[in-house]
């Protein structure tokens, strides 16, 4: 659909609010500006279908009032919740199996040297409701049963806070958790009864943290392994570039990046090397 520069035709047909090109375009950009996220011409139904239910339920009457309210002050809490309700959450416990099996490579000097006396740190950015994470904490716990005992973490972050509620809250779904591999669900699910618990061991190796990643990262110490998968594919190029360097200069030497399945590095502009499938090390000693 081609969203006319100053059209203030309807752009969905028969809608319950009405909601011009011109209101698509400061939504647009607010949400690039905030989150980062970019809203092509052909989103304009899908904005609309996931706002309207946010109109409704403060009681507006067209988009042109509820841009009004977004780019107030008093519209801060709306613009967080209108982002949220902008973002794709899709997720599941182990996503893209190779990843966990070549972390699975990546633990034993890891947890060896976190035995004597190191950090070991690992950053799920972008972890919706902790599928991810959690699937992190697991392998980990399978690879380093003490992980406890040491100075071990697993960071979840997400602009998002209703996921971070879920992925705090880490109970889930019998069918969501089939996709574990039986022998961990086993020692690490807890059944209940309308549910699946993650266990409290691995609950307790992951902090979810509420973290924008356009906005300034409070971390000061670096990590060992990022997972940053499924992300950054909603991002212009500028975007994803900004963001992959200061990952770079997040990560301990030879440290290592997952991303996503349709993501790519360009190695040859950033210091990452592809050492397997959407798997990333960082090049050289900085
Ligand atoms: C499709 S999910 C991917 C979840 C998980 N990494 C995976 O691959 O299964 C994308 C997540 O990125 C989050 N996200 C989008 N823009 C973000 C931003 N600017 N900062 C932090 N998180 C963001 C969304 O809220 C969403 O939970």
């Amino acid at each position: 659909m081609a969203v006319a520069a100053g059209s203030q035709a309807g752009l969905v047909p028969d809608a319950e609010f009405a909601f011009t090109a011109a209101d698509f375009r400061k939504i647009a950009a607010l949400v690039h500006g905030e989150a980062g996220i970019v809203l092509s011409e052909g989103k304009a139904h899908l904005v609309y279908s996931r706002l309207a239910k946010r109109l409704r339920g403060i009681g507006l009457r067209s988009f042109r009032d509820y841009c009004a309210l977004v780019q107030s002050d008093a519209g801060a809490d709306e613009r967080i919740a209108m982002i949220a309700a902008m973002t794709t959450n899709v997720t599941r416990f182990f996503r893209e199996p190779h990843h966990f099996d070549h972390l699975r490579t990546l633990l034993p000097p890891l947890a060896a040297a976190a035995r004597a006396g190191r950090r070991l740190r690992i950053w799920s950015a972008g972890c919706s409701s902790g599928e991810e994470p959690y699937s992190i904490a697991l392998t980990l716990l399978d690879a380093m049963p003490d992980a406890a005992q040491h100075d071990v973490r697993i960071l979840a972050t997400d602009l998002d806070p209703n996921m971070l509620t879920r992925g705090r809250a880490a109970r889930y779904s019998r069918h969501a958790v089939a996709q574990v591999p039986p022998a961990l669900k086993d020692r690490f699910t807890v059944a209940e009864a309308d549910g699946v618990a993650i266990c409290d061991a691995a609950r307790a190796l992951v902090q979810f943290n509420e973290l924008n990643l356009l906005a300034q990262w409070p971390m000061k110490g670096r990590f060992d392994i990022i997972f940053c998968r499924n992300v950054m594919i909603y991002f212009d190029e500028p975007t994803q570039e900004g963001i992959w360097r200061k990952f770079a200069g997040l990560l301990n030497p030879g440290g290592s990046l997952f991303i996503g399945h349709s993501e790519r590095i360009a190695t040859e502009r950033q210091p990452f090397d592809l050492v397997a499938q959407t798997t990333y090390k960082l090049r050289g000693h900085r």
